[in-house]
């Protein structure tokens, strides 16, 4: 039986990802900002994905309040400006989460993929690589199935404060797609020479 999953923030990414779960056999409810609806989905939730803007986070682990407890909560922010990067100093937006929010276990994923490419997990033919960070074991294989599930090739990054590394490419992805005028349709792929069992 697969997680229910809860999504704070129903925009590109929230839309996206709910669309992609709900084909791949969850259960899935994406709420915006309406903190009664915020509360209740995460308290019906197995797994939360917050997928709202870095300013927003504060608001929507309040509003979440102890329905997060002891539950995988999915951390999809991308800090891409100096402020926010200030905000949070050497550490990442992941542990300032994590710190916000101490008893829900908090994993960083998607943020380095565009959310177009967050339902397939491929662009076109290719497979994109699903990198999860976190510190809970459990949190971190659910967020690794989903991610399959979804499509992607999961790939354990080790402990949450590799999240600051997977920021860094979240930043790099936007600034080749934006800046750099790749577009959207571009995401990474670890190459290795062995298929992981
Ligand atoms: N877009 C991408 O390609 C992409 C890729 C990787 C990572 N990300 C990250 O994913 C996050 C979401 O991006 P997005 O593009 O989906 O943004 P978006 O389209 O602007 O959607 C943000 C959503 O957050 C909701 N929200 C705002 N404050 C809230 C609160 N206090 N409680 C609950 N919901 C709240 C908004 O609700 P209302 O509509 O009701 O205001 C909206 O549904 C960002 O942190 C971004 O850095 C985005």
């Amino acid at each position: 039986m697969k997680s229910r999953i809860g999504i704070i923030g129903k925009g590109n990414v929230g839309t996206i990802l709910k669309g992609g779960l709900e084909l791949a056999g969850y259960q899935v409810r994406a709420v915006g900002n309406e903190p009664k609806a915020v509360v209740e989905t995460a308290k019906w939730a197995e797994l939360i994905i917050l997928a709202v803007p870095f300013k927003a986070l504060d608001d929507a682990v309040k509003e979440m309040g102890e329905s997060a407890n002891g539950k995988p909560l999915v951390d999809v922010t991308n800090l891409y400006s100096p402020e926010m990067l200030a905000a949070v100093g050497s550490k990442s937006g992941a542990e300032v989460l994590q710190e916000k929010s101490q008893k829900s276990k908090v994993v960083k994923a998607f943020n380095t993929h565009f959310a177009k490419n967050m339902a397939r997990g491929h662009i076109g033919n290719e497979q994109l690589t699903f990198f999860v960070a976190g510190d809970d074991k459990d949190a971190k294989a659910k967020t690794l199935e989903l991610g399959k599930d979804l499509g992607f090739d999961p790939v354990d990054a080790g402990p949450l404060s590799n999240a600051k590394l997977l920021e860094a490419l979240g930043n790099l992805n936007i600034q080749l797609g934006y800046a750099l005028g790749l577009g959207a349709d571009i995401g990474f792929r670890l190459v290795r020479a062995k298929t992981p069992p």
